[in-house]
């Protein structure tokens, strides 16, 4: 069997990347420009929940009003829980205000590059500190969400049901994830989860990996990931 190659995965991303407002576009990526950490941030904190169509709007309309985390860090508290109405999940907005204001306090107003610095910050647990880590500052770190988790689990054809597989998932992941362009790595991963290895009805025969993938020569890709019942 033969290993899924990042190269073909990023091959893939350069071509198709999603479109999304806090992303860099593909020739300004080429030369090495990264997305700013605040708006990769914001970015993640909005879509825990919530869908990247749903996400667009309030995204354009929080950097317009506040285009830096000092301007979110100087914001009165109701005017940003106004802009997050609708969005839900409120601890979100609370922690977002404390989270800028921590950024501001007690880092110069910059985001902290390593994992602990960004673990230390209110509202960051380990999902949000690797997106960060890995989009913005190009560090090899893994990200995992459930689209990450579904692409691991057919391209492995792993069975164990989440959760009791997901240290194996992310274990998966890690060793997939490549020293060379780690944060469009992250990204890509979760567009062809998106777009291409979704839930039901996956399109197998436009995947990068459709070669490598063991649940596609296996016909099991749409059964999987196998979940306990919650
Ligand atoms: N879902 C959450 N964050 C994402 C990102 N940066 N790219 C694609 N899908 C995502």
């Amino acid at each position: 069997m033969n290993r899924p190659r990042a190269e073909d995965l990023l091959a893939w991303y350069d071509a198709n990347a999603r479109d999304m407002p806090w992303r860099v576009g593909p020739s300004a990526r080429r030369d090495g420009v990264r997305p700013d950490p605040y708006r990769v941030w914001l970015s993640e904190v909005m879509l825990q929940q919530t869908t990247v169509a749903a996400v667009t709007d309030y995204f354009h309309r929080f950097t317009t009003r506040w285009p830096t985390v000092a301007d979110l860090a100087a914001a009165e508290d109701a005017d940003v829980m106004g802009e997050w109405a609708g969005l839900g999940y409120y601890a979100r907005a609370r922690n977002l205000l404390k989270c800028a204001r921590a950024v501001v306090g007690d880092h110069g107003g910059v985001f902290p590059t390593t994992r602990e610095g960004l673990l230390g910050l209110p509202g960051i647990g380990p999902y949000t500190a690797a997106a960060i880590s890995a989009i913005a500052y190009d560090l090899p770190e893994t990200v995992v969400d459930g689209n990450v988790e579904r692409v691991m689990a057919r391209l492995h054809d792993l069975h164990v049901p989440l959760p009791t597989s997901k240290p194996k998932l992310t274990e998966m992941a890690a060793r997939l994830t490549p020293d060379a362009r780690p944060g469009d790595y992250a990204q890509a991963v979760m567009d062809l989860g998106a777009t291409i290895c979704t839930p039901k009805s996956p399109a197998c025969g436009i995947c990068p990996w459709r070669d490598p993938c063991v649940a596609r020569t296996k016909g099991t890709a749409p059964e999987l990931p196998k979940k306990l019942p919650k």
